[in-house]
């Protein structure tokens, strides 16, 4: 089951819909135009309101219309109705597309968008959203796994292009299709990894474990604080982490389920130093420290690891979203006060998941000549 949401607005001369008379001859037209896709359709409720007027129309099977009329010269419509999944949609696409291209001819408009039908209460959540907040729908057709761990809510559904993707708290993690992710985060060809000591902070999914230990590394410590995402992980995204997150430990590595903070402060403390460490946390990473807000506590992160980092390491992680420029700004200010200073590359590539450019930095300390730019 769902109810079907259609969103249909358009412009018209503000001088045609400034008073009341005018609104009721615009009405009167889109009414009659209605009343030919939406079947038994009547007024309920006429309503005057700051700026405009609002109207509520039902119609057959508990249809509603609502048309809100903006003196400026708006005019919205939201028609509302049940469908079970069985059913045919009231109003085919074919007919959305004749009720648009009649609004626009009687109603004379300027400007007209009819959205593609929005889908609530169904059984699928199929929007999600891009990282600078655009609505974003996916062909989701299955949900494999959804459980509340005492972290977030770990998800794997399954998209029909992507095929299965981790979601948690509502955020796409990485999906079957996005190896391009782990690719560009570690800099495959680019960076070599043999003989290396490496950290993952976060990495739940385990593809980058998975694909750091083709590179035949000394050893990689995996620090996931969530049980949940890996258990998850392990039974449905076989395809990105192989057999890694069940044996949880091998001659080169060992997965440990804890903020990663504590591994970090442990390895601070004992003068423990390694080659790369990888940020791989989720856009908002788990604080189980009271270290306020989440800027601060991605600061406290980036400062602890540089501390752990050999003078020749690199700090690789993922930023966000290209179009996301002023967090991508805030970020970059934040590497530019670490102390000792560090200097810093980026990458970006289309995740597939992600729907969208994502950022990656390779970050290292500026007095060693690494060859950076
Ligand atoms: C699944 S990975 C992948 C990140 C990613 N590709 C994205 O889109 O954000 C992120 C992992 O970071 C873990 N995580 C978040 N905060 C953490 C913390 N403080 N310590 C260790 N792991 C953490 C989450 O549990 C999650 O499994």
């Amino acid at each position: 089951m769902s109810v079907q949401t259609l969103l249909l607005d358009f412009s018209v001369d503000p001088a045609r819909v400034g008073d009341e008379s005018g609104q009721k001859t615009v009405f009167g037209q889109l009414e009659t135009i209605l009343k030919e896709y939406v079947p038994n359709l009547i007024l309920a409720a006429d309503i005057n309101i700051d700026g405009g007027s609002l109207k509520l129309l039902t119609g057959k099977k508990g249809t509603t219309v609502s048309v809100r009329m903006f003196d400026r010269g708006l005019v919205t419509v939201n028609i509302e109705y049940y469908k079970e999944d069985t059913e045919e949609p009231l109003i085919s696409f074919k007919c959305c597309k004749q009720l648009e291209s009649s609004v626009k001819l009687s109603m004379d408009c300027d400007r007209l968008k009819l959205m593609p039908t929005i889908k609530r209460g169904y059984k699928y959540d199929v929007y999600l959203t891009s990282s600078d907040e655009r609505l974003l729908e996916y062909d989701i057709d299955g949900v494999l796994f959804d459980e509340q761990s005492t972290f977030q809510r770990v998800q794997i559904v399954h998209s029909k292009s992507l095929g299965n993707m981790l979601v948690l708290d509502d955020l796409q993690n990485i999906s079957e299709a996005d190896l391009i992710y782990t690719e560009t985060l570690m800099q495959r060809g680019r960076e070599s990894y043999e003989g290396k000591e490496i950290v993952i902070l976060g990495g739940g999914d385990g593809a980058l474990l998975y694909e750091l230990l083709k590179e035949k590394p000394k050893f990689v410590w995996m620090l996931e604080i969530d049980e949940m995402v890996m258990r998850a992980c392990d039974t449905h995204l076989r395809s990105i982490c192989g057999d890694v997150l069940e044996r949880r430990k091998g001659d080169n590595y060992e997965i440990i389920v804890e903020d990663c903070m504590v591994t970090v402060n442990k390895f601070i403390k004992e003068n423990r130093k390694v080659d790369y460490i990888f940020g791989d946390l989720t856009d908002i990473p788990i604080s189980e420290s009271a270290c306020g807000e989440l800027w601060e506590f991605m600061i406290t992160i980036l400062h602890a690891s540089f501390q752990i980092l050999k003078p020749t390491g690199k700090f690789m992680t993922h930023g966000n979203g290209a179009t996301s420029r002023k967090s991508l700004e805030l970020y970059e200010q934040e590497l530019e006060k670490l102390k000792p200073p560090v200097r810093f590359t980026k990458s970006k590539a289309f995740v597939p998941s992600f729907l969208e450019d994502w950022i990656f930095y390779q970050i290292s300390f500026k007095s060693t000549d690494n060859g950076d730019a």
